[in-house]
This record gives C-alpha cells, structure tokens and sequence, in this order.
C-alpha cells in the first residue's frame, strides 16, 4: 500500500500537467504565433499548474520515504532517482517564474518562453518517469 502512494500521485500529476501544457499553448499560439480569438485560462493555468509542480516535488520526497520504508535505502533506483533528483531545479524555476508572471503582470517575451521550454521538457521527464516508474513496480516492488 505505502509504495503505491507516490507512483498513483505522480501519474496523476503527470495527467493534469498535460493539461496545464496545453493551456498554456493556448497563451503561446497567441503571444508567439499570432493566434486570434483565443482566450488563455489565466486563472485556472496558476491554479492547476502549482498543484502540478507541488505534487511533484512533494511526492519526490514520498518517494524517498517510501524507498526507505521498503528497502531500508534510498537512491537505488538508477536513472529514476537521478532523473527526479534533475527535475528539482527545473521545478523551482517553473513555480518562481510563473509566481513572478502571475503577481505583476507585464508585456513579456523571454521569461514566458523560458517558463514554457523547461516546463513543457519537465512534462517531458515526467513521462520518461512514468515509464522507468512502471519497471521499478514490475521488478522491485510487485517482482
Ligand atoms: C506543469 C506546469 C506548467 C506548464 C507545463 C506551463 C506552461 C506554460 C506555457 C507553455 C506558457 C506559455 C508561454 C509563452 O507564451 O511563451 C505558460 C505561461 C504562463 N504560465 Fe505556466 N506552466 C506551468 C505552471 C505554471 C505555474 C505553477 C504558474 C504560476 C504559479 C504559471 C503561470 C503562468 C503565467 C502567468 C503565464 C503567462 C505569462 C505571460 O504571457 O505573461 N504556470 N505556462
Ligand atoms: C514525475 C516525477 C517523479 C519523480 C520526481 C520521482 C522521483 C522518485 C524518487 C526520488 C524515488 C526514490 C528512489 C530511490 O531512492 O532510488 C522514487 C521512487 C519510486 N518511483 Fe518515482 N518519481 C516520479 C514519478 C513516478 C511515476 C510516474 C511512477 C510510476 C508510475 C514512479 C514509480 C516509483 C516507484 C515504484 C518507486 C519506489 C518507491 C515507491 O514505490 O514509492 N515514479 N521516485
């Protein structure tokens, strides 16, 4: 059951993080591409998007708990743990820099697109977690 908790939290993070990516392609097409008659769900990007960097980072830490609780150690999951421990950084960019967005709100280019590239490449690592998460349940927690 306690191993369960954070590959269940972090999947459906990694679900809701696909929509938050594509709301936020909608605020991208327009600023960037152009695009008319698109309304970017400002409210709801914040709103969703801190709960998926939260998550992620939050159950980082269950993770380890979890690895601690079943296997008396942690850091033993290879490319998981270094891709998760990688992640960390880019999570803390993506919630400083859309916090600074969201509190003063201004014309912007670089920041915007910085925001977008790193976070659109954690949903990116995210699904390469899902995938090697997968192969730790199927050989170290059911195997
Ligand atoms: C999984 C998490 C997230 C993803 C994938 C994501 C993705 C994006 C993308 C692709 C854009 C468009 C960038 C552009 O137009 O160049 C954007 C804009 C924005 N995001 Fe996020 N975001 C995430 C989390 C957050 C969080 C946690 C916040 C606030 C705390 C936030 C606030 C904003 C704001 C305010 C904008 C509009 C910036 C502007 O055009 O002035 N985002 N996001
Ligand atoms: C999305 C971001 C994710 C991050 C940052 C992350 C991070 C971590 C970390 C740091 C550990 C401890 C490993 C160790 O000490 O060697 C861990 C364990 C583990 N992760 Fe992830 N992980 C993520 C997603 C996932 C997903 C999507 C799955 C599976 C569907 C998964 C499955 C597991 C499993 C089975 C463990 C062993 C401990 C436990 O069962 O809770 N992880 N993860």
């Amino acid at each position: 059951m306690i191993m369960w908790i954070h590959p269940v939290l972090q999947t459906l993070a990694l679900a809701l993080s696909l929509y938050v990516l594509a709301l936020g392609w909608v605020r991208f097409s327009f600023a960037h591409l152009g695009k008319k008659g698109v309304v970017f769900a400002w409210k709801r990007h914040v709103l969703l998007g801190k709960i998926v960097l939260c998550v992620w980072a939050l159950d980082f830490a269950i993770g380890l708990g979890a690895a601690w609780w079943g296997w008396q150690t942690v850091f033993i999951t290879g490319a998981h743990y270094k891709v998760g421990l990688a992640m960390l950084p880019l999570i803390a960019f993506g919630l400083a820099s859309g916090l600074a967005m969201d509190r003063v709100k201004a014309k912007r280019t670089a920041l915007p697109l910085a925001h977008g590239a790193f976070n659109a490449l954690l949903v990116l690592l995210a699904l390469y977690q899902l995938f090697t998460g997968i192969l730790i349940l199927r050989d170290m927690v059911l195997g």
